[in-house]
């Protein structure tokens, strides 16, 4: 047991270990991080755009966007910060392998969404908890930001959840049953590297 609490109840456990291998290249781990940040950002403004009538939905929306841009505005920050450059973007393999899989349209990628936040959390939990000893990335300051990161990000989780229950109704939770046991087969599938997923 790693001792997360994900805001999902994601069915395979990250291992402590995994921060290990993500912090060896620091530099490269918060580059990836910034593109996942602005993928973030850009896939909350998409997904607004199939609420057009819904208030509450493209409030919400609006203000997981804002928060994306404002998490990669501040990684950028960081990584200038630190000298070092952002990187061409690699690439997301856990995210493609989920968006491989979709069936259902807006439910899967609102679920989707759901997931990849919640796994998200899990892991800046973890680069939390074992980044106090790194040599660049365990500054009080830096640690505060990543704690600030996985906090919103359960909030992005639970968001996306309850859009995908509000829209789709009982289609839902069965749906998002059987995400979360192709969620647990990409993630344990997937080779540790300097990046959040
Ligand atoms: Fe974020
Ligand atoms: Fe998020």
């Amino acid at each position: 047991m790693n001792g997360f609490k994900p805001p999902l109840p994601l069915r395979a456990e990250t291992p402590a270990a995994w921060a290990g291998a993500a912090l060896a290249d620091p530099a490269a781990l918060l580059s990836d991080h910034a593109h996942n940040e602005k993928k973030a950002a850009l896939n909350a403004l998409n997904l607004s755009l199939s609420f057009g009538g819904a208030p509450r939905a493209s409030v919400l929306l609006a203000r997981l966007a804002e928060e994306e841009l404002s998490h990669y505005r501040r990684v950028l920050e960081a990584l200038q910060a630190f000298g070092w450059p952002l990187r061409p973007d690699g690439g997301n393999a856990y995210a493609k392998a989920l968006h491989g899989q979709a069936a259902r349209g807006l439910l899967d990628r609102l679920l989707i969404a759901a997931l990849i936040e919640a796994r998200s959390c899990e892991r800046l939990w973890l680069l939390e908890r074992a980044g106090a000893s790194h040599p660049e990335l365990g500054s009080a300051a830096w640690l505060g930001f990543l704690l600030e990161l996985e906090r919103c990000e359960a909030g992005h989780a639970l968001g996306y959840r309850s859009l995908a229950e509000e829209r789709f109704g009982a289609e839902a939770a069965p749906r998002l049953d059987w995400w979360l046991d192709r969620e647990a087969e990409v993630i344990q599938s997937l080779p540790w590297r300097s990046a959040v997923h």
